[in-house]
């Protein structure tokens, strides 16, 4: 059977498949949860340096809460709300989770309101045992009047710049980015990550700034911001693979990413996984389905690399090809699309077989009668 062991940053996971910082990650009752599931690492709520109560609800809809428009996807504008850090790095939480689950990994999220909460998360981060990774989070679309850092390429750099003067020793540090849709943005991007020691990127956040429209109320689906809020789930997936992809061309070998946006499936983490991601979060999914969502996906992963005869991720982690006559029939209706075009082939050769054999029975037909009425 297909192993989905992998690391992340140096951090050793057994099962490349966990929980995006995000839906059901708030309490230590929800943390242990995902320990207690086939989750391969326990990511926290991002946290500010104090508690704070977030945007005013409601602030997030899901696809279940969509209903029959069965939306693919979810929208969510927060505004961080989270217990804090030292919440976070509590024994409630950090012990709750090595006990529901010895040796799997406990990693926590930062995402200050300003450079100054972050240097001071690090500090206390580096005082507290039993923490094995950090995600800095650089792109929160959802604070009213707070610019999302990923985008504001100068301010990024001398960001991490203190960062990573200030970030603990002997626990890795990797960085969420928001999803980049122009070239130019990914090379800015990736000259400024390649000049740190970062651990890993996590790719991508949430689109942001989406708007959602209840026709038949006529309004925003969410309160927040005038209905903005940060569109997740499976509205991005492809954008999610996109980011996954050119990231993993333009960053040094030494910096993992972690693939996460609209994973519902084991052919969805297998996908991000061809793009390059060494593994992969679950944001909406998770929350719309629980933690049970961590172990289907792995099973269906794990079975998808079982008939692909790959035993380790390794295998295929970065080997998208580039498009050439495929050998198989592509999925997206071209296997129907290709069905119809060799139906409709079919068809034009059996029409010119029938005119010969019409032309041929003529010929036949008018040599028989000739001989028939010769003398
Ligand atoms: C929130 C949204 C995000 O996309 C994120 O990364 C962190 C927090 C929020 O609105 O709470």
């Amino acid at each position: 059977m297909a192993s989905l062991s992998t690391t992340v940053g140096g951090i050793k996971l057994e099962c490349c498949i966990y929980n995006a910082s995000g839906p059901r990650t708030g309490s230590a009752a929800a943390l242990q949860k995902i320990a207690e599931s086939a989750s391969g690492a326990v990511l926290a709520k991002s946290a500010t340096l104090v508690k704070q109560d977030g945007n005013p609800l409601p602030r997030g809809i899901q696809e279940i809460d969509l209903g029959e428009r069965s939306c693919p996807g979810s929208i969510n504008s927060e505004g961080l709300p989270n217990a804090g850090i030292d919440y976070y790095l509590s024994k409630d939480c950090v012990e709750g989770v090595a006990l529901a689950a010895p040796g799997k990994p406990y990693l926590v999220s930062l995402s200050g309101l300003k450079l100054k909460d972050n240097l001071e998360m690090l500090a206390r981060v580096g005082r507290t045992a039993g923490v094995h990774g950090i995600e800095l989070n650089l792109a929160c679309p959802n604070i009213p009047g707070k610019p999302t850092m990923a985008y504001d390429f100068d301010q990024m750099e001398a960001v991490l710049e203190e960062v990573f003067k200030q970030a603990p020793e002997g626990v890795p540090l990797g960085v969420k980015l928001a999803p980049y849709f122009d070239f130019p943005h990914f090379q800015r991007a990736a000259e400024i990550l390649n000049k740190f020691p970062i651990a890993w990127v996590t790719c991508i956040n949430t689109v942001g700034n989406a708007l959602i429209v209840d026709a038949t109320n006529e309004m925003a689906v969410i309160a927040p911001k005038g209905g903005f809020g940060g569109l997740a789930g499976g509205y991005i997936k492809w954008t999610a693979l996109a980011n996954v992809r050119q990231l993993r061309k333009l960053l040094k070998p030494e910096i993992d990413i972690v693939g996460v946006g609209g994973v519902a499936s084991g052919e969805d983490a297998f996908e991000m996984i061809l793009c390059g991601a060494c593994a992969v979060q679950i944001g909406t999914k998770h929350w719309s389905e629980g933690p049970k969502c961590f172990d289907r996906i792995a099973t269906e992963l794990r079975a998808l690399m079982d008939q692909k005869g790959y035993s380790t991720i390794k295998d295929f982690q970065g080997k998208l090809k580039d498009w050439s006559k495929p050998p198989k029939a592509l999925k997206f209706g071209a296997t129907k699309a290709s069905a119809d075009a060799g139906g409709a082939a079919v068809s034009k050769q059996v029409q010119m077989y029938q005119g010969i054999i019409s032309f041929l029975l003529l010929v036949i037909g008018l040599l028989l009668q000739a001989a028939l009425q010769s003398p």
